[in-house]
């Protein structure tokens, strides 16, 4: 068989061909399929875009939850909250583009403020970082006012400005078990605050975990009976999931994680099928990365993840919209820049 690579002078051709060695391994979302049509559809944006980010000294960081051909074909990093605010922080660029959704292009603003940061789509929030205002902080705060105040990344700046440490889904554990407060205010996430508690057992640490009543819409669907059903009908099954999943899912499955520490493990694990309960995007780019594995469904959408969409990104890059632009106030920043270094710090 000839495994070369078809070679075009074309440069609408070559990159139809680029994301199609790519895209050749997916479903969009939407159900459509890739082929050499639908990638030669999308080829001259991708290079619009590509080429846009030259002129204007831009980053596009992309989520792993957003459609794959965001994140293959115009992203410059890809990978969980922790790495992208990472990259944030050192981004060297007059632009940065989240596609993600709104809290974490807030972050982004926050640790770079003299970038400018856009968002393709204004309504990608978040049901957790929607739940909680930073008045609802200063509520709590009046109520446990010897509580270490910890907020996970998927909240709003305000609600990061009224506390003492951010924390993301592959540092929430350690951070929270090394504070010496006793009382920890966990919010806005109360399901992972359940997971906390247990993970505090098992390692005998002994602290009391309030939390406020956040849920993420697509994680806390996930159930035990899924769980169970899949084990029968796949033999040798693994099962990975988000610490945002129930307390019952978290102990059903056979590694806990965040996106990009799911990634590595079933990178990593020989199994003859994978349960991901998590964002669908998330198989997506195992996918793409490791073609071998075998996935069985049960991943859902994050209906705001899949707002960002290439169209979105050009038209942000071109000439924003005041509504993808982020903007926050500065002493507002400042106050939420503290919990996020802070977290730099612990993390390290
Ligand atoms: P990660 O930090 O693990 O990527 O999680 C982000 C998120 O929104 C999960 O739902
Ligand atoms: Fe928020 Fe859940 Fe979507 Fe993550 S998956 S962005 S936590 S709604």
């Amino acid at each position: 068989m000839n495994t070369t690579a078809p070679t075009t002078n074309d440069p609408i051709e070559a990159e139809a061909l680029r994301l199609l060695r790519l895209l050749i391994h997916v479903e969009c979302s939407t159900g459509r399929k890739w082929n050499i049509e639908t990638c030669r559809e999308i080829a001259p944006l991708t290079l619009e875009i590509n080429q846009l980010k030259k002129e204007k000294n831009a980053v596009i960081l992309t989520h792993s939850y957003v459609e794959p051909e965001v994140i293959y074909g115009v992203g410059d990093f890809k990978g969980d909250s922790y790495y992208l605010a990472d990259q944030a922080r050192q981004a060297n660029a007059e632009v940065i583009v989240f596609a993600g959704v709104v809290f974490m292009a807030e972050t982004a603003k926050i640790l770079s403020p003299d970038a400018l940061v856009v968002v393709p789509d204004r309504d990608s929030g978040c049901s957790l970082a929607d739940s909680l205002s930073g008045e609802d902080v200063r509520k709590l705060k009046a109520l446990y006012p010897k509580a270490a105040v910890v907020c996970y990344i998927n909240c709003t700046a305000d609600v990061k400005a009224e506390s003492d440490v951010c924390v993301t889904s592959s540092n929430v554990y350690d951070i929270v078990a090394g504070l010496p407060e006793k009382q920890i205010l966990f919010v806005p996430d109360r399901l992972m605050a359940d997971n906390i508690r247990k993970e505090l057992i098992n390692r005998e640490i002994d602290k009391e975990i309030i939390s406020s009543d956040g849920t993420c819409v697509v994680h806390e669907e996930f159930t035990v009976e899924q769980i169970e059903e899949a084990r029968k009908t796949f033999p040798g099954l693994k099962i990975v999931a988000h610490p945002e999943c129930t307390q019952e899912v978290a102990a059903a499955v056979d590694y806990l994680g965040s996106t990009s520490e799911m990634m590595k493990y079933v990178k990593t694990t020989e199994a003859p099928y994978f349960l991901m309960l998590t964002e669908c995007g998330l198989v997506s780019r195992l996918a793409i990365e490791d073609p071998e594995k075998n996935f069985i469904g049960g991943c859902r959408l994050c209906p705001y993840m899949k707002m960002n969409s290439l169209l979105k990104i050009r038209d942000a890059l071109l000439e924003p919209k005041p509504e993808q632009i982020i903007m926050l106030e500065e002493d507002l920043s400042k106050r939420a820049l503290g919990c996020i270094e802070r977290m730099f710090e612990l993390a390290n």
